[in-house]
């Protein structure tokens, strides 16, 4: 592997038109700080930028339902998203955002420098024009029906009811989003970044030099190259964003994922004079931390866009993670189905570690996962509280009770002893390799290990009973316990800033660093603190409550989404007359074998009795029917159902969510009563 003198890390920008939530925690940005946090500790040279994306359409349509300017949201979502990471020890460099004036400086002079460098080429196509806004519109900014399954909301560039993908000139019946009004093609010139030209370039870099990167990257990589690559448009005709710095293009702006990735250039000069060190060294080493969506953009067009001026390096690695998912649902802000970091906070003050561990132990690193709150209360009580937090605390308590605080001299080592200490050292380089190979999940579980392997020790040894009968031999194992324990203060660093912060200080320890792990770091005749919990339990009710917070959501969102199906076809009266609809009462009623959704139902119509087979098994326990009154069409041609004659058919309402009711009379109707 090749040797960096110096690292350049970047975690995806968030656009500024929301708050973040456990999603974007688990996917980028503990990843990125576990990753920063190891390297600092180590001492290395290392600089990490994020900020906010402040340009693109959502955000201006955002403004414009707030009747508020863009300006304006960008700078709320911006606070609201940088405390967020302070307040989860997200220690990034700097957290800029698009919409600075250095970053549209920085922006606007790349744009140019490829474009004297020819590096672009110029198309003039037409596309939406809405007459009474006065400008084109974005795809976004147009909705239709879509040509493929007649959802009468399709956006320009996506049905979100089928999943196609679409392009305003294939929706009927297209219409502003803005003004609600007509539109009509105009002819636009924009200026394009051959990735054809690139894919040569692109192929040889990623599918044979970065074979290394993680299988769910490189495999996107290469379905793109494979499908072929085409131009792709870096100006739009929008009013915001970082303008387009060439006559010709008056009015128009930079594509926002042009700018955006620029960004992180831009925030590296806020923060250093030698940026172009960081930037255009080949002895710096790239790292981009991204989320799946956007490989493409890290992987293909950024890199092409660094090429093409010529000065940049690449990145050396592109980690992005899969999805994470909340109890079983993807997350979703419009759905409001998200844990938001500002609201966890409130419910779980001083708990940022135990979300961060979560998320660490769960992340979606080669694949979706999902959040649970019960999987959360868990890992806190049994592995937070129930190993690491007891054996740090078993250490310092046994350590004040028996030495009044002060690290006992140690003995002659056994082989337990050694065997001990010597993990320790096992366990620190395999940390090191799991990390340096973005394999956090795992790492997080070698520092688990360590304290695992102390509440062993001191299972083994008993130094409690061991204290009556042989102190002397309790002095060393004291000792080791304490080595042990100062170790995880120093590897757990990087997963668990806050923690390995307080179990310092109950050590009395200062300074720490990277190097000291493996070794024994605290000295015999050093006083440590008084000792306190790390981690308290989690109780049922706290997580009951946040369970029903999420039920609340989901009952908000099924009333909001009541769907009613379109009225039928005009029948005529005779029409109808030719149903004969009866009350009927429940006799018998009984499962299926071998369904999961039918009963078989004997009834008594008034006229006869007769079987009806039903789809209500999921709605209607047998036992809890009998007797009931409901209606029967009783004119139904028979059919058979799992070799069972259903003579009719038990009328049912249906509600948006598929659930089933019975249409009942009031009690006590006679059966055989018509429905007229
Ligand atoms: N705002 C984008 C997103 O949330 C990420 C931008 S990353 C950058 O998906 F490279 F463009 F900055
Ligand atoms: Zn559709």
């Amino acid at each position: 592997m090749k040797d960096f003198k110096r690292y350049m890390v970047t975690s995806a920008l968030p656009y500024a038109n929301g708050p973040v939530h456990i999603g974007h925690l688990a996917g980028v940005y503990i990843p990125s700080d576990i990753y920063v946090r190891y390297l600092r500790l180590k001492g290395e040279d290392v600089k990490w930028v994020c900020g906010s994306d402040e340009h693109g359409v959502p955000i201006t349509l955002k403004a414009k339902k707030e009747g508020v300017s863009p300006q304006e949201i960008v700078d709320r979502y911006h606070n609201i998203i940088k405390q967020s990471f302070i307040d989860f020890g997200i220690s990034v460099d700097i957290y800029s955002g698009t919409s600075k004036k250095i970053h549209h400086e920085t922006a606007s002079e790349f744009f140019k420098t490829l474009y004297d460098k020819g590096e672009f080429i110029e198309k003039t196509t037409e596309q939406y024009f809405d007459k009474q806004e006065n400008q084109f519109l974005a795809d976004r900014y147009i909705k239709g029906t879509c040509p493929k399954c007649g959802n009468e909301d399709a956006y320009g560039d996506q049905c979100e009811k089928c999943g196609s993908t679409l392009s305003p000139t294939e929706l009927i019946n297209p219409k502003s989003t803005i003004s609600g009004g007509e539109l009509a093609l105009k002819e636009t010139k924009h200026w394009y970044l051959p990735l054809d030209k690139h894919e040569p370039f692109l192929r040889k870099w990623i599918l044979e030099e970065h074979k290394e990167w993680k299988p769910n990257v490189y495999g996107q990589c290469k379905s793109w190259l494979d499908s072929g690559l085409h131009p792709r448009a870096v100006t739009r005709d929008l009013n915001w964003g970082v303008p387009v710095p060439i006559e010709e293009a008056k009015g128009k702006v930079l594509y926002v994922w042009f700018d955006a990735p620029i960004g992180y250039i831009s925030a590296t000069k806020e923060i250093t004079n030698d940026w172009e060190k960081y930037w255009k060294d080949p002895e710096t080493k790239l790292v981009h931390f991204i989320g799946k969506d956007n490989i493409v953009f890290h992987c293909i067009i950024f890199p092409s866009m660094l090429k093409a001026e010529g000065s940049y390096i690449l990145p050396e690695n592109v980690p992005a993670n899969a999805f994470l998912n909340l109890e079983n649902d993807k997350i979703s802000t419009s759905r409001n189905w998200a844990v938001w970091l500002h609201e966890y906070l409130e419910n779980f003050k001083d708990k940022q570690d135990v979300l961060r561990y979560v998320l660490t132990a769960i992340a979606p690193e080669t694949r979706d996962s999902d959040f649970t709150w019960k999987d959360f209360q868990e890992r806190n009580n049994s592995e937070l509280v129930n190993i690491f937090g007891n054996f740090v605390n078993r250490t310092l308590v046994l350590t004040k009770k028996y030495y009044d605080k002060l690290v006992p001299t140690p003995n002659i080592y056994t082989s337990e002893d050694l065997a001990v200490l010597s993990e320790i050292k096992t366990l620190k380089a395999n940390i090191e390799q799991n990390i340096e190979n973005y394999k956090f999940r795992e790492a997080l579980k070698n520092v688990m290990q360590l304290a695992r392997t102390g509440n062993k020790y001191l299972a083994d040894t008993e130094p409690w009973h061991l204290i009556k009968t042989d102190a002397e031999r309790v002095k060393t194992i004291m000792y080791v316990a304490m080595q042990l324990t100062a170790n995880l203060a120093i590897l757990a660093e990087p997963f668990m800033p806050f923690s390995a912060k307080k179990l310092l200080k109950l050590l009395n320890i200062e300074k720490i660093s990277w190097e000291d792990a493996g070794t024994e770091i605290i000295k015999a005749g050093h006083i440590i603190n008084n000792p306190e919990l790390l981690f308290p339990k989690i109780e049922d009710k706290e997580i009951e409550y946040q369970i029903n917070k999420l039920l609340k959501t989901k009952e908000e969102n099924a009333k909001e989404n009541v769907e009613l199906t379109a009225i039928k076809e005009t029948i005529t009266f005779d029409d109808f007359q030719k149903l004969d609809i009866r009350v009927a009462t429940i006799l018998e009623a009984e499962k299926v074998k071998k369904t999961k959704k039918l009963l078989k139902i004997t009834l008594d119509t008034g006229i006869d009795k007769r079987v009806v087979v039903s789809g209500i098994a999921e709605f209607y326990k047998p036992e809890d029917i009998i007797g009931k009154q409901v209606q029967v069409l009783v004119n139904l041609a028979p059919r058979k159902l799992k070799g069972i004659e259903s003579q009719g058919m038990i009328l049912m309402a249906e509600n948006s969510e598929g659930k089933l009711s019975f249409v009942s009379p009031e009690k006590g109707f006679e059966n055989g009563g018509c429905i007229n």
